[in-house]
């Protein structure tokens, strides 16, 4: 299959290139900026795009490209397409010049196409692209051509046809590059001559295969089933390859968001009739173990801790009765596992709640099957599987629960509180038709009590939050401006219908500087 690397110089939208190239059909990965030679013809790249990137080219340790790099591309007739800092390091790199223009350019600018390209077939004269840069090209290397300007940027994009090297200053990749999408195309048909086989149906039927043939006849496979949208779909998959010989741990910690651990039942056991399908009612040892604990990070831990040992606890009693199970799966996806360099952060934080870490003497093999999909990929796969559209749209959860939405120290009557009014506030939503509009929505239950009156006497109850946010990815997230006769329905709903909250107020913070969890 033909494949586009993107080298990552450190943007924020690596992966929003690579998913791009991806929807259009291409299969595409991520490869760091250092990547080798080597490394670079052994993958068998169609062509490259060197992502943009924070930094710039004359900076102390910022990232160059291999020396021999533009050598191999050209030998081996490799497209490169470079992309804001790529294209600086393309002219950088080729003995042309940048510099650093007193005019920043940032967000949408209108861009004059003034040479006609391959790159912008189909394009009217002038464009609205989407701008974020400081440095600009100063002066080009010999035979590179201007193929688009800006009103303070000479050279906003340009062409060597000779040695099928292309670069833009903006980003083709983000939305508000009106044409983004027909520039990538066209990088991708009219310049790399890419074949378009990235198809999920495929994936799908290949993968089945390839689990079927690493399992063999007689191995069995066991998942932690969490209800969320990787791990279900790791499990349907499974389930189509190897059916019984998946066993699948639900484990119940009492953390569970109301009516969670019915509706995950009625999913696999019953709708998709998983034979192995285990559930594990876990729930006092959770709480007896979060007893007294109020630091966010030790709720982790300790969350993290104890399900290790239930899960390990009930894959050695499921191992005595199945000696062949030798695979522990896990819905490890391509974001969770390639870290770009500017999420690793962010993204290594996140990962740590997600990922099992095996004890030692569990001795079984890995296998993640959709460790090479994005997360829109991975739902459309579990469409195709056969899994509710609820279960996939669902806004994320985190790993830890409501323990981490119920703030300081946790017992079951605060988890109740919290839980029951996030039943209403998600219920209120749902029917206002803007659950799939919003990122996140869920109530924290406040560790303060204040007074209030309900009919003739004096309440002293806890508060609860309402946080809703939309974002696209959870980095960056603005509270959504709901509606007030939405909000009062919320709060007089939860106020009347929970008993032990007494007010509820709405969260109108954005993150930065804010989080979207309260823990
Ligand atoms: P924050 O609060 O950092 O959250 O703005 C960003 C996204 O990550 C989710 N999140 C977690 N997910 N375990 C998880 O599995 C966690 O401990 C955790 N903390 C935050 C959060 O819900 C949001 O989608």
């Amino acid at each position: 299959m033909d494949k586009i690397c993107i080298l990552d110089m450190g943007s924020q939208y690596t992966h929003l290139i690579a998913r791009r190239i991806r929807e259009l059909g291409v299969y595409s990965e991520i490869l760091p900026h250092n990547v080798s030679i080597e490394a670079l013809k052994t993958s068998g790249c169609k062509a490259i795009v060197l992502s943009g990137g924070p930094s710039s080219v004359y900076e102390k340790g910022s990232p160059q490209l291999p020396k021999e790099f533009f050598s191999f591309t050209s030998e081996q007739k490799i497209p490169v397409l470079g992309i804001c800092y790529g294209l600086h390091l393309i002219v950088h790199q080729l003995g042309g010049s940048i510099e650093a223009h007193k005019n920043k350019e940032y967000g949408k600018t209108e861009l004059q196409i003034v040479r006609s390209s391959p790159l912008f077939e189909g394009l009217e004269n002038n464009e609205i692209v989407w701008m974020s840069h400081g440095d600009q090209i100063k002066e080009l290397p010999s035979e590179f051509k201007t193929i688009a300007s800006t009103k303070n940027c000479p050279v906003a994009a340009f062409e060597n046809q000779k040695l099928n090297m292309y670069g833009v200053q903006f980003h083709p990749e983000v939305n508000h590059t009106i044409k983004g999408n027909q520039i990538i195309e066209n990088f991708l048909s009219k310049i790399a001559k890419a074949k378009k086989e990235w198809k999920l149906e495929n994936w799908i039927e290949n993968k089945i295969e390839e689990i079927r043939d690493a399992l063999g006849q007689q191995d069995n496979v066991i998942l932690g089933l969490s209800g969320g949208v990787d791990s279900s779909v790791t499990a349907v998959l499974l389930h189509k390859a190897v059916g019984s010989r998946l066993h699948c741990i639900f484990v119940n910690n009492g953390l569970l968001r109301k009516d969670e651990e019915f509706e995950v039942q009625s999913q696999f056991k019953e709708k998709l009739q998983f034979e192995n399908f285990h559930y594990v009612n876990a729930q006092e040892l959770f709480l007896n173990n979060l007893d007294g604990i109020d630091d966010p990070e030790e709720k982790r831990r300790i969350i993290g801790h104890t399900f290790i040992e239930v899960f390990e606890s009930k894959t050695t009693e499921l191992e005595k009765e199945f000696p062949s199970i030798n695979y522990l799966a896990q819905g490890t996806i391509y974001p969770d596992r390639v870290e770009t360099a500017a999420t690793s952060y962010s993204a290594s934080k996140i990962k740590s709640h997600h990922n099992l870490t095996l004890p030692e003497n569990m001795k079984l093999k890995i296998i993640e099957p959709l460790k090479d999909l994005y997360k829109d990929e991975v739902r459309k796969i579990g469409l195709k599987l056969g899994l509710d559209p609820e279960l996939i749209e669902r806004h994320p959860f985190p790993g830890p629960g409501l323990a981490v939405r119920c703030l300081g120290s946790i017992n079951k009557e605060k988890l109740d509180l919290v839980r029951d009014a996030d039943s209403i506030l998600l219920e209120e939503i749902t029917n206002a038709g803007i659950y799939n509009d919003l990122w996140q929505a869920f109530c924290v239950l406040l560790p303060v009590k204040t007074v209030g009156v309900m009919g003739d006497f004096r309440t002293y109850e806890y508060i609860c939050s309402i946080r809703a946010v939309k974002s696209l990815d959870a980095m960056t997230a603005n509270f959504a401006k709901l509606d007030w006769d939405l909000l009062e329905k919320f709060s007089t709903r939860i106020i009347n219908e929970v008993k032990g909250i007494n007010r509820v107020v709405y969260d109108i913070s954005n993150k930065p500087p804010s989080t979207i969890e309260y823990e």
